[in-house]
């Protein structure tokens, strides 16, 4: 079999991440390998997000830059994937003649069929069929599942939430999760090849099971922190309405899940929460938050602000803003609203002027900005344990926030704490063999320096370090 190349640009959020790495596994069997260069590719795939209009009209402008390949070499296949490709179907045939294939969110089982039969009769395919159910085949373990020490795992796949703005219904189809044994069976074959965290998936982790009668979050959660090799667990995303007591014990019972949940608010005032759908009150939330901190002193939390919504008052903006101030979020996604088809907001009236928009962006980021700087203050002078996960060269146009300090071109490890930070960390000089068993251990390190998106630290003792068995000569140079 000659070995055939398959170029994949990734767009959008951890369940596109995944994905592309279900369609590598899919079609390694057919002989095709990952690469990076255009050029050298016999497929081409796009795998989109239509979340935002700007993250749609990236995807457009990427596979408009595709043309002049395809015409120096025909026997080239261009796929467009994911949720632009859900959304939009056959009108994308239409609008680029010199794409092959539009693939939705629940097609990639069916890729290598799709692929073969394009290949031998160069015909157009549209498969944007939505299936009810996730069924175990809808997953295919691969050979080189994750190319570090972190993995996402998908435990479910749709949404039935329904929140005004959101395109995801719609491009994801409904609720459906995945039975425990096979989440299981999937994190005990990561943990084989070397991996020590894993994410789990969906877009409301907290209701996975409910409509099956399968196990609850909570229940899976206690199966997956007893595979052993396993270091860590995090999950995303939690919606506030269904952030039960019972998962928040979690936190305090289970030594694998790590301190940091990512709890999207969107608004503070509860005018907008109604009109948005999200079927919680500002209070609801807040309770929630402090029950979370009485159960896990120094969680981390993290949020989604959409500025802009149809409707927002000025006073609506206040609460949001009064509400970052009172939560400290650890860090924050903030976006300005936009219109998607067929969400229900799309036909909402009192639009927000973009230029609004723009400000209450800004003064919430300038608001955020000063509350993570402070929360990663408090950690300097503190011993944290970093999950590493590979040694990293500081990009040469990178700022100095960016780099953590380091000059760029510099070799820098880095890694994560339980609390979801980034931490770089230098590596002692003249001991790069034994640095590289660094990659995969979670060591002691000394945060020395906060910045706004990351720490700055050292290593105290590399014996200690290397005493624990790592994942070897992986060493990752961005
Ligand atoms: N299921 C997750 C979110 C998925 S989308 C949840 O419920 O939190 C990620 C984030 O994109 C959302 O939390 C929201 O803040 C933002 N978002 C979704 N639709 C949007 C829109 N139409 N305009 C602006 N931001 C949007
Ligand atoms: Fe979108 Fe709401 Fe579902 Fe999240 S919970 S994916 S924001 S509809
Ligand atoms: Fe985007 Fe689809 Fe994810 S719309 S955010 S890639 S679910």
């Amino acid at each position: 079999m000659r070995t055939k190349y398959l170029y994949i640009n990734t767009m959008g959020c951890q369940m596109n991440v995944y994905d592309t790495g279900q369609i590598q596994n899919r079609l390694a069997p057919m002989g095709f390998e990952p690469t990076d260069e255009l050029d050298k590719a016999d497929v081409i795939l796009v795998n989109t997000c239509s979340i935002r209009e700007k993250a749609e009209q990236k995807a457009f402008s990427f596979l408009g830059r595709l043309a002049p390949l395809k015409s120096r070499n025909p026997g080239l296949i261009i796929g467009i994937g994911g949720c632009v490709a859900q959304q939009e179907g056959k009108r994308i045939l239409k609008r680029m003649p010199y794409v092959d294939l539009v693939f939705g969110t629940h097609a990639i089982g069916r890729l290598p069929r799709i692929i073969q039969r394009i290949a031998e009769k160069r015909c157009r395919v549209v498969d944007v069929q939505i299936s009810e159910h996730i069924s175990p085949d809808d997953f295919a373990l691969g050979n080189t599942p994750a190319s570090g020490t972190s993995a996402f795992v998908t435990i479910m796949r749709g949404c039935d939430n329904y929140c005004t703005y959101c395109v995801v219904p719609h491009v994801r189809g409904r609720e459906s999760s995945r039975a425990a044994d096979d989440i299981l069976a999937e994190i005990r074959h990561l943990v084989s090849k070397g991996v020590r965290e894993v994410t789990l998936l969906g877009q409301n982790v907290n209701s996975y099971g409910i409509k099956e009668g399968l196990c609850s979050f909570p229940r899976l959660l206690e199966q997956v922190d007893a595979i052993e090799g396993l270091e860590r667990i995090r999950f995303t995303t939690s919606h506030p309405k269904d952030f039960s007591d019972a998962l928040i014990g979690t936190f305090g019972r289970l030594d694998k899940v790590c301190h940091h949940i990512h709890l999207p608010v969107q608004s503070g005032s509860d005018r907008i929460l109604k009109r948005m759908n999200r079927r919680y009150t500002r209070a609801v939330y807040m309770e929630r938050v402090e029950r979370l901190r009485s159960v896990c002193p120094g969680i981390a939390i993290t949020s989604d602000i959409i500025v802009g919504f149809p409707g927002e008052r000025p006073v609506d903006f206040e609460q949001t803003l009064s509400l970052l101030r009172k939560v400290e979020y650890d860090g924050l996604f903030a976006f300005i609203y936009s219109d998607r088809p067929n969400a229900p907001a799309v036909r909402f009236k009192d639009k927000v002027a973009e230029a609004v928009k723009k400000e209450r962006l800004q003064a919430v980021l300038d608001c955020q900005e000063k509350i993570t700087l402070d929360h990663n203050q408090q950690l300097v002078g503190t011993l944290q344990e970093v999950l590493v996960d590979g040694l990293h060269a500081a990009k040469p146009t990178a700022s100095e926030s960016e780099t953590g300090g380091g000059a760029s071109g510099e070799l820098q490890w880095s890694g994560r704490t339980t609390t979801n930070k980034i931490v770089h960390f230098a590596a002692p000089s003249g001991q790069l063999t034994e640095n590289q068993m660094l990659t995969g251990q979670v060591l002691q390190i000394m945060i020395e320096k906060a910045m706004p998106h990351c720490l700055l630290g050292s290593l105290q003792a590399l014996e200690d370090a290397i005493k624990s068995p790592g994942k070897g000569d992986r060493i990752h140079a961005a």
